[in-house]
């Protein structure tokens, strides 16, 4: 040992440590600020710029259709046009066609990155509770997540069923943190009803049940899925952080353990699994009324 550690440094230099080192944990304290900042700035223009979205995928998919309504009336006209103007009309629509179905992908892109950020994206410091129309937020969210699968897989189809309480009202969350989750959950459904369907080849229907319940002092959520299921080996490690059963790049492991902290920790809730293996998983969280 070297014989200056055993001697303590002068006090002007100690007061120079000291004064570094408070001003590391000054620029900490700036930079997570920052970062809430930047979090809530990133989570309020991804809400507004959500729907707008839906207005170009969904207008370039009713265009598309008119495109095709277009192209009978002409095919239908007989000798009204000559063989050149079909050909012309041909060559226009064909163009229209392309660019629609450009603009239409790229809204569906970008409605996937946005359903992955919202899924992802925790801001932890800031818990504002709402009264929130709960069954709209549990539906839109749903075929938002929905809409991310089927953006990279348009082959998939399911079915959606619903057993809404209205009487529920509205409810006092936290509006982005539900969002999450519910993102998260029909996001692991939608993967479990794909895997059961590659495996099974046609025989299936892949359904997702929502549900929500008024019971007393509580609110009720169901999600439930009818695809691969939960060995019951595997259900009591499905919160741990980075648990996933999926290939490399397609999990994190992130999605339950987020969203049992949002349940239990942010609403004071409960959440819980039931699953039978090759038959369904449903997952049946328990919310406060009255929080807020
Ligand atoms: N609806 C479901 N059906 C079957 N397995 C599920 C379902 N939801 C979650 N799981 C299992 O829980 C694991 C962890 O889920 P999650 O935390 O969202 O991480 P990830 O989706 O990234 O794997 C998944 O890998 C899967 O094995
Ligand atoms: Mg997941």
């Amino acid at each position: 040992m070297d014989i200056s550690d055993k001697i303590s440094p002068p006090i002007d230099e100690q007061l120079l440590l000291l004064s570094t080192e408070l001003e590391e944990i000054k620029e900490k304290f700036i930079q997570s600020d920052k970062l809430a900042f930047i979090g809530k700035l990133t989570t309020g223009i991804i809400h507004e710029i959500k729907n707008p979205l839906n207005f170009i995928t969904n207008f370039s998919k009713l265009s598309q259709e008119l495109t095709e309504e277009l192209r009978e009336i002409i095919d239908g006209a007989g000798d009204k046009f000559d063989e050149d103007a079909k050909a012309d009309f041909d060559d226009v629509l064909s163009m229209l066609e392309g660019n629609l179905t450009k603009i239409r992908e790229n809204g569906e892109r970008a409605q996937r990155i946005i359903t992955s950020m919202l899924a992802q994206m925790h801001n932890k410091q800031e818990v504002v509770f709402t009264p929130v129309d709960l069954n709209k937020l549990i539906e839109e969210f749903s075929k938002l997540a929905y809409q991310g699968i089927r953006g990279n897989d348009s082959e998939f189809n399911l079915t959606f069923k619903t057993d809404y309480d209205s009487s529920i009202g509205l409810v006092n969350i936290e509006f982005q943190e539900i969002s999450r989750v519910i993102i998260n959950l029909v996001d692991n459904a939608c993967y479990a009803l794909n895997d059961k369907k590659k495996r099974l080849q046609g025989d299936f229907s892949p359904e997702i049940l929502l549900a929500t319940k008024k019971l007393d002092g509580l609110i009720e959520i169901r999600i439930r899925d009818n695809g691969s299921g939960i060995p019951q080996v595997v259900i009591d490690k499905l919160f741990k952080p980075f648990f996933t059963t999926k290939p490399k790049g397609q999990g994190t492991g992130l999605g339950l353990s987020l969203s049992y902290e949002i349940i239990t920790e942010v609403h004071k809730g409960k959440i819980e699994i039931l699953s039978k293996e090759g038959e369904y998983t449903e997952f049946r969280m328990l919310i406060p009324s009255n929080l807020g």
